[in-house]
């Protein structure tokens, strides 16, 4: 049992493989007394509850003048009393108060984990592969329940938190924060680590120092969005990817979030995650549960390295789910970059194929198929064929792209509508708005009210009737503005909830179908997303060098196997820059592995050169889409960049080397490998060079590379 309960001391102590986390219970409040390195006996732990007075008030609840729930470790906070740090909880009452004082009333254990009802969450497939606690609070005067949900998995080092909320009361509520976790630690000697962005430079890794104060990241755009992901860490300050403490967190939601780490005058940290509280709040009726997304915690001495393969590993194996869990994902094409909206039938099935002359396997076909959409100025919502660029249709389209022997794929925008539509100028009330008011455009268009059920009805019906009237393998969904105006403070939710109902929907009704979320590149690339779409289109910076940063960035947390990253031609269309097909298939194999260009006006040797790419890269497609990712030089901190993945038997590993700048009288690098056996030896299958696993990862290979943008793959095979 990986939850233990000790009734006399009222502590429970969770473990996975090599880590515990310690709750106790005292003065009906449960403490954060432990999150780090596994513990097998607790004994003497209860001394480490104490209490600590607050500066200026005693707790209303407690005779005990030394305990103030401002100084204390907690484990879900409560605003309304003392606690005068951010609180994950706040209601308004039918009084006007916010005070509440929900307190332990029972707790259950048991095998499993129960899944979120509309919400994402990581899941398992048999009840032994987890064990979950819920400890019950409850304030009988307010008739308020907070359910704290713990889920400790067996064989990874990942616990999850979750709470909800219930009103038992006889009058509504008004909730206006419902994080879905908080948790005190004693000491404030970490560093903040969180991905930041922006359009076309998604998921850069920043390392804040904690202040006394608050440090935090947030969305308030209606989506995770391109500033900042729903995940932050806290390390050592002197972290690395190997060594040092870390203790990660990661949101299973895709809409506005916070994420916090504020330290008191006691320097205690307190870190809160969950659903932004700024410009929301809930109407929480009588005998009405709110539930709020799940925070996925890992904890690791092993550095950065070792929390990103662990969210990986859940993530591939426990999020998302469907045939392409497991399945090998097609080397795709797509049309955008080759033609953006001008193509017609043939130059769509002149592409297909000589990319199927290649090895491509799916043709992809992007934005401008249907209404008038010749610009980014009109028709999303008219989901019909324009006949002028597709005159047999998207049957007769897709059936042309099967005739050459590669599936077919198509781009989609459910969520968002064009003022210039018919369907626009049939529902004008079907778009996100504040009645009355002047609406806000972002890229010409407006958004589904998807917190109508009518509105969610229509998406589900156009896309169900689409997709059956084809021969569609492959879905690119994607939403290019955030929200503007909002009609009141539970949209946002609520269009998220309605949102996950259509992808639940549609990915369960057509289970063969591959989606790819998309927002604008990267705008909306979280864990809640991963959950129905296993892959996800990175950036629309298509740039190598670029792509270095965004995808070791992004590889803080998302597996490889999800990041959708494609060969486009050069000059490079966001930045102009010329780089190497070499470096660009390299870089693009460290992701799905597609094409962006139109390859039938490739010349031979790049055809050539492209034919051996696809070869190489199917034949080694399971080692980087199931290996354990090893980061080895970081594009961050210097002029080159380079990662390693190993296959979980550490018989075979791809390496890739990218150069960024070059410099005038360097010596030769050497690059050390990670992950591998030091008691094997392996051969590199591109040069046929031998190393023992000791050298190659205590020595390492020297590398004279020294142009700009040069790069190098191997391929490691163990051979004894
Ligand atoms: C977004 C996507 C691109 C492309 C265009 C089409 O910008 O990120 O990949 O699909 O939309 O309009």
């Amino acid at each position: 049992m990986s939850i233990q309960y000790i009734a006399e001391k009222g502590i429970f102590h969770l473990q996975t493989p090599n880590t515990s986390y310690i709750i106790a219970l005292k003065h009906g409040l449960p403490m954060h007394v432990y999150y780090g390195k596994k513990i097998d006996s607790i004994e003497g732990v209860w001394q480490a509850v104490y209490n600590v007075s607050g500066v200026y008030s005693y707790d209303p609840e407690v005779d005990d003048m030394w305990f103030s729930s401002d100084g204390a470790l907690l484990e879900y906070s409560v605003a309304g009393s003392t606690d005068k740090r951010i609180c994950a909880f706040c209601a308004e009452f039918e009084d006007g108060s916010i005070y509440t004082r929900p307190v332990y009333k029972s707790h259950r254990i048991y095998n499993g984990k129960p899944k979120l009802s509309g919400l994402p969450a990581t899941y398992v497939e048999s009840d032994d592969e987890a064990t979950t606690l819920e400890i019950t609070l409850c304030d009988d005067r307010r008739e308020l329940v907070l359910i704290l949900r713990y889920t400790v998995f067996e064989v990874l080092d990942v616990i999850t938190r979750g709470t909800d909320i219930v009103n038992l009361s006889e009058n509504d509520i008004n909730i206006k924060s419902a994080m879905s976790m908080s948790m005190d630690i004693s000491g404030r000697d970490y560093d903040f680590v969180h991905l930041y962005g922006a359009w076309g430079k998604e998921r850069n890794i920043q390392k804040n120092l904690l202040i006394n104060g608050n440090v935090s990241i947030e969305s308030t755009y209606g989506a995770s969005g391109h500033y900042h992901s729903p995940f932050v860490a806290l390390a050592n300050k002197n972290v690395t990817e190997s060594q040092g403490e870390v203790m990660g967190f990661c949101l299973v939601y895709s809409g506005n979030f916070y994420a916090g780490a504020e330290v008191n005058y006691f320097d205690m940290t307190r870190v809160s995650m969950g659903i932004n509280p700024r410009g929301f709040s809930w109407r929480l009726g009588v005998g009405e549960a709110f539930v709020t997304p799940e925070v996925v915690m890992t904890y690791s001495r092993e550095g950065l390295g070792s929390m990103s393969r662990t969210y990986h590993k859940l993530f591939r194996t426990r999020l998302m789910r469907g045939k392409y869990r497991t399945e090998h994902r097609p080397v795709l094409i797509n049309n955008w970059e080759a033609t953006y909206m001008d193509f017609n039938e043939q130059k769509i099935v002149d592409i297909a194929t000589a990319a199927k002359e290649l090895g491509v396997e799916l043709m992809v076909l992007d934005d401008g198929w249907f209404g008038k959409r010749d610009n980014d100025r009109s028709s999303l919502g008219d989901w019909y064929v324009n006949k002028d660029k597709l005159p047999n249709g998207i049957k007769g389209l897709a059936q042309k792209v099967n005739d050459v022997d590669m599936k077919f794929g198509l781009w989609f925008e459910p969520e968002m509508i064009s003022p210039d539509s018919e369907l626009y100028r049939a529902h004008p009330d079907w778009c996100i708005q504040v009645e009355g008011m002047p609406k806000s455009l972002g890229r010409h268009q407006l958004i589904l009210d998807l917190s109508r059920k009518d509105v969610c009805d229509y998406v589900k019906e156009f896309l169900t009737d689409t997709l059956s009237s084809a021969n569609i393998a492959y879905i690119k969904w994607d939403m290019n503005r955030n929200f503007g105006e909002i009609a009141n403070a539970e949209q946002p939710h609520r269009y998220m909830l309605g949102l996950y109902d259509i992808c639940e929907y549609i990915t369960e009704k057509i289970p063969d179908v591959l989606f790819e979320g998309c927002a604008s590149g990267g705008g909306r690339f979280d864990a809640g997303m991963l959950y129905y779409f296993p892959q996800y289109w990175c950036s629309d910076d298509t740039d190598a060098c670029e792509r270095l940063r965004i995808q070791y960035g992004t590889s803080m947390i998302m597996p490889t196997v999800a990041v959708g990253s494609h060969v486009s031609a050069v000059p490079n269309h966001q930045c102009g820059r010329i780089t190497p097909l070499d470096t660009r298939a390299y870089v693009a194999m460290c992701g799905t592995f597609g094409y962006e260009l139109d390859i039938s006006q490739m010349s031979d040797g790049e055809k050539v050169q492209t034919k051996k790419h696809i070869a190489l890269f199917k034949d080694i497609q399971e080692i980087i889409h199931a290996g354990d990712l090893y980061r080895l030089r970081s594009p961050f901190d210097g002029e080159d960049s380079a990662v390693i993945y190993v296959a979980e038997n550490r018989q075979r590993a791809v390496a890739v080397y990218v150069k960024m700048l070059a410099h005038a009288n360097t010596i030769p690098t050497r690059l050390k490998f990670a992950g591998l056996d030091e008691t094997a030896n392996y051969v590199d299958k591109i040069t046929g060079e031998r190393y023992s696993g000791g050298v190659l990862v205590n020595i390492g290979i020297t590398l004279r590379i020294n142009n700009d943008f040069e790069s190098k793959i191997f391929v490691f095979e163990r051979i004894d």
